[in-house]
Parts: C-alpha cells; structure tokens; sequence
C-alpha cells in the first residue's frame, strides 16, 4: 500500500449515480454530479446530500459533462488530499465553460472539510465556484442553490443538519446495495496534534437513539442487510436512549442487531481509549459483530504518542488488543499510522515497527505525516525530513503487507459465511 492506500477505503473517490440514474423519474430536469473524497462519513454525506436534492429536481449522474450541478464533497486530512480539490476544480471549470459556450448553465459546489477548512478562499482561489458549504450545513443547500449569487455557508449551525436530511427512496435504498453506512456520531473533541477534524467537524455530538433506530428500520426494509455505524470517534458514542439515559455504542448495537433484516453491523472509527469493557464484550456475545475492528494507533513510541496527544501510550494499545483478541479470537485488526511525526527519532519508529510485529494486522492504513495548517504539529520544530518520512513509510508497509498476505495465507481453508455485496463486472475474474 502506498500513501494513498486510503484510496481503498478512505480517500477513494466515489460517484454516486450510475446504480442511482436507473431509478430516476422518466423525466429528470437537472442533472448532478457528486464527487466524494475521504472517508466513509464523506461518501455517507455524499448520498445523503443526493437524496436531499431529489425533490429539487436533481437526479443523479456520472457524467461531468452533462451535470446541471457539480458537487465536489472534499477532505482535507492531508495536504495532498486537499490540494487535489483545485486541480479537479481546474477541470470542473473546463466543463462548465464548455456548458456555457453551449449555452447551458452549470453550478459548483464545493462541499465537506475543505469547504469547512477553507471558505471563501476557496472562491478567491477558483472564480467559477458558485456555492462553498461545510459538512454540517449542506442540509441548506437546496436553499443556497435558489440564491442568484455566490455563497459560503460555513457558520457551525443552531440546528440538527440531521433533523432536515430526508430518508433515500425505498428504490435508492435498493440500488445502493446490501450494505450501507449510517453516521451515529461526528466530530471529535480529542485534538490530536497532527488532526484537523475537530476543525472541520467541530464538536463531538452523538445522534438520539430513536433516529438511528428509524434509518436503520427503513434500510432495512429496504433490502440491507449490514449496516456500519460511522464517526470520527465512533466507539465515544453516547447518544440519548429511548428510555431517557444515554446509550453507549454496545447498547446500541445490540439493539440494531435485532432489528429484522439487518445481519451483520461494523462500526469505524474507533479510538483505543475509548474501547470499554462492554464494547469488547459486545464482540463476544453479538453474533452480528463483524470479527473485524480498525482501532488506529499512529505510532508505536510513547514519547510520539504523547506528542501526538493521543490519549493512550502503547500498553493500553496492547491491553486493548490482548481484550479483544481474548473475546473474538478470529478478529482481523486493522490501525492507521503516521510516520514521521516531528520529533520522530529512528529509535521511536523502530518502535511502531516493534509495535505492528507484536499485535498483527489483517490490513492496515499509512501515512507519511503531513503538516496541516491550524494544528499544533505544523509549528513542532523538530519536523521530520521528507526523505526520512520516505524511506520509514517504505520499510512500514513492507512490514504490513507481509502481514496482510499472511492474514489472508490464514484464511486458506477456513470455511466462513460471505454476503455477496453485488455482480462483480463479467469481464473481470476473480480467479487467477
Ligand atoms: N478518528 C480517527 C482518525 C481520523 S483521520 C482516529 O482517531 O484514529 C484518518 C487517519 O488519517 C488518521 O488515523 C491518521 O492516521 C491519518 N491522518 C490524520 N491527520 C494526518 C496528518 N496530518 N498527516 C498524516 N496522516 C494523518
Ligand atoms: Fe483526529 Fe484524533 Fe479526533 Fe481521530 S481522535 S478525529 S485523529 S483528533
Ligand atoms: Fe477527510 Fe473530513 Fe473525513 S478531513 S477524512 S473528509 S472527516
């Protein structure tokens, strides 16, 4: 995997629309395009801001160039990821003159962390964007896009945005597939030092009970079949019970898991300090619990952990794996790391390698450090030099992908339930 192994998980770009296109009404009037970068809670936006925009007459496409309205849904968790955003918008704004030329009309939006990031910079920097919303306001979007003039709608708002989202068709559910992501909690109030997400996000705020329970129910009985509970800090969740006390994210898969139709639940992201002794049990004792857990440690030092102001050092990372490893034996792990951190010695990388050859992993994600502008970790002295960062992230892959393919060397002969998510092409074989 190479810095941009998010691509598989995290910063893949998603359209949404070709699955979404063959259900439009016989008439569409607008077009609209979303791209999506990041991660889950991004892609789950992105359809969310989809289903939003289907009563305003937009109807999904995956064709640029035929879009009434593009939606660039963006992150901004590292430089590259969000220095991408100006050169496609270089390209957005090609179409978009081409459109005009043709006399058609085409608006821009730029939408999630770097919105939120960034502002009316953005606007400054690309002329053609027309609309700049953060990923807790685009609730309003079908209002700004009456607006004749630009827009920036950053303002962390009074109200819920879920409380003003509307529920994807029973017909969407269906062609969006078996599995599907459900947002339970955003923000986050830990501040890493290297992360921007308590700024882009904002607080931490976990959704009632009672609406996850109901988008739930209706996924359901439209067809789904796993659902993934997504936050920053999914495993801090604490969201108000139908019985008046607050729930934690165990009490509350434990009661998705019954809801008919749903199989199987995974949730992500979750931080180590975080991990309760009910969470793990809940690993234990609910079938529908995906033997799986992506519990990211970043680095395998102390003395980088707490520069990093990770809240946990590696023992507890440890005890936190030696727990669940106890109550779910088979548990493919996964983690995130950052190499290079300012102050990173050899000796501290050596031990995040330490680290990964002690715990295991099935999978895993990593990053050279990136300094964001904002966060503590940009103005630490000590900055690591490029070519440093290289070569560690170089020697940590080798590591992981040994034992990625070692994982799955382990699963050869085992027999486990699969749930088909959908047709693969028919040009491409999985068999080799
Ligand atoms: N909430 C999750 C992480 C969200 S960001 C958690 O607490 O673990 C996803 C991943 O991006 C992080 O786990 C981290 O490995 C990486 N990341 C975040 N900021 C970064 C930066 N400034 N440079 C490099 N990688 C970064
Ligand atoms: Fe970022 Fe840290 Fe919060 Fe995760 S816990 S979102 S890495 S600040
Ligand atoms: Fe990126 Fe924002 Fe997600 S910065 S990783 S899209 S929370």
């Amino acid at each position: 995997m190479n810095e941009f192994s998010d691509g598989a998980k995290r910063a893949s770009e998603r359209v949404i629309g070709q699955e979404e296109a063959s259900n439009a009404p016989a008439a569409p009037r607008k077009k609209l395009f979303i791209r999506s970068y990041g991660c889950q809670m991004n892609a789950y936006d992105a359809q969310r801001m989809s289903d939003l925009l289907a009563p305003a007459g937009f109807d999904a496409t995956q064709s640029l160039d035929d879009a009434d309205l593009v939606i660039l849904n963006t992150c901004h968790i590292r430089e590259k990821a969000a220095e991408k955003i100006f050169s496609e918008l270089g390209k957005v704004r090609a179409v978009k003159r081409a459109r005009r030329a043709a006399g058609l009309a085409t608006k821009i939006v730029v939408a999630g962390c770097v919105a939120q990031a960034e502002g009316a910079e953005i606007i400054r920097r690309q002329s053609a964007v027309d609309i700049v919303v953060g990923p807790q306001n685009y609730h309003r979007l079908p209002a700004l896009l009456r607006r004749a003039e630009a827009a920036v709608d950053t303002e962390f708002p009074l109200e819920d945005k879920f409380d003003h989202l509307l529920s994807p068709t029973p017909s969407k559910i269906k062609a969006r597939g078996v599995c599907a992501f459900v947002t339970v909690q955003e923000g986050c109030d830990k501040f890493c030092t290297f992360c921007v997400v308590p700024y882009t996000r904002g607080a931490e705020y976990s959704r009632p009970v009672a609406k996850i329970l109901a988008e739930v129910e209706a996924l359901a009985a439209g067809g789904v079949k796993e659902i993934t509970l997504l936050g920053q800090n999914v495993n801090a969740y604490h969201g108000a019970g139908p019985d008046g006390r607050t729930w934690s994210l165990a009490q509350l898969c434990v009661r998705l898991a019954e809801v008919p139709g749903i199989v199987r639940l995974r949730y992500t992201t979750s931080h180590p300090s975080d991990m309760d002794d009910e969470l793990v049990a809940a690993h234990r004792d609910l079938p529908a619990l995906m033997p799986y857990l992506h519990l990211p440690v970043q680095a395998g030092s102390d003395a980088v952990l707490a520069a990093m102001r990770r809240k946990h050092g590696r023992d507890k990372y440890l005890e936190v794996v030696t727990k669940i490893r106890m109550a779910r034996p088979d548990i493919a792990l996964s983690s995130d790391f950052i190499v290079g951190f300012p102050g990173e010695s050899e000796r501290d990388f050596e031990a995040t390698l330490d680290l990964v050859n002690e715990v295991g992993f099935a999978s895993a994600f990593s990053f050279q450090y990136s300094p964001r502008p904002g966060t503590p970790g940009a103005d630490f002295p000590d900055q690591v030099d490029a070519e440093v960062k290289r070569e560690r992230l170089a020697r940590l892959q080798g590591l992981l992908e040994t034992q990625r393919r070692a994982f799955h060397q382990a699963m050869i002969g085992k027999t486990v339930a699969v749930l088909f998510k959908k047709k693969g092409p028919p040009s491409r074989s999985n068999c080799r």
